[in-house]
């Protein structure tokens, strides 16, 4: 059964911990579901990690909405958020706009949107609207250049209380989750003890409501580059290249496709066809 808002609430105030991965299509969804994994989020990472750009800027919302509508078709009974693109929520109504398509064309449960106070205007105007909301601080990809690099945030006294105030605001503007990207452990632990609604950590520590981390990182299928806080658990990527070799080898040697791969005409039909032969 899918997770609603209420039940990861009470899982913060049993202390649940809460599972959260990213999937960005059909069969990645329907592992994760499978899996038993609280929480799909089709994460903007898509932008990195299966198309191929530098970064997660330049994806846009027909990408995000293309690969929303797969995911959620893979898994159908587990909580999705998607991700908004950047400068898809760069004013109210675009926010409203692309929110609402996430939601009502993607098939998402809830959006998820980078960024601190600054944001206050746009979640209150979308939890208004009846559109579920989980705020993203600390390592805001979308806006790494203006952070000087995908850097650790929260390090220095000014910076970690703005963290803080930052989560209480957007908690206060509505927010029913929040997303702690690559902060000090103890910012993270401060946040999630003042915070009513559960804390999501990637790189934030042990002391989060829930964890999240990229499909394609947990399993060896992006090879790029991998943050400090990524754990492997499979290399599936390596799985991936030994097999297609066989395949490769199989087909240039014919031993593939073998009898049990193949299609035949019944003996009467090669009768007719071909006569006695
Ligand atoms: O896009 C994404 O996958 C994310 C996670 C890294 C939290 O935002």
């Amino acid at each position: 059964m899918k997770k609603t808002i209420p039940e990861f609430e009470k899982m913060k105030q049993a202390a649940e911990k809460i599972s959260m991965l990213t999937a960005y299509d059909f069969p990645s969804a329907q592992l994760v579901e499978e899996a038993g994994v609280d929480m799909i989020l089709v994460g903007d990472s898509l932008g990195m990690v299966v198309l191929g750009y530098d970064s997660t800027v330049p994806v846009t919302m027909e990408e995000m909405l293309h690969h929303t509508k797969a995911a959620c078709r893979g898994a159908k009974q587990t909580f999705v958020v998607a991700d908004m693109p950047f400068m898809s929520y760069a004013t109210l109504d675009l926010a409203i706009l692309n929110a609402g398509r996430l939601i009502k064309e993607g098939g998402a449960d809830a959006v998820k949107l980078e960024g601190g106070y600054s944001l206050v205007p746009i979640v209150q105007a979308l939890t208004r609207a009846g559109i579920p909301v989980v705020g993203h601080i600390g390592l805001t990809p979308q806006t790494a250049n203006q952070l000087g690099g995908l850097k650790v945030q929260g390090r220095d006294l000014n910076s970690a209380k703005q963290l803080v105030e930052d989560g209480q605001a957007l908690e206060q503007a509505g927010a029913f989750m929040l997303v702690l990207e690559a902060i000090p452990r103890q910012v993270a632990r401060q946040l999630s003890t003042a915070l009513k609604i559960p804390t999501i950590g990637i790189g934030a520590g042990l002391d989060c409501d829930g964890q999240v981390l990229v499909f394609h990182d947990i399993l060896g299928l992006f090879k790029r580059f991998r943050p400090k806080f990524v754990k492997q658990y499979a290399d599936l990527g390596h799985d991936a290249v030994k097999a297609i070799q066989v395949f490769h080898q199989e087909v240039k040697s014919s031993l593939f496709p073998a009898e049990e791969h193949t299609f035949s005409l019944s003996n009467e039909v090669i009768q007719e066809l071909y006569g006695d032969k």
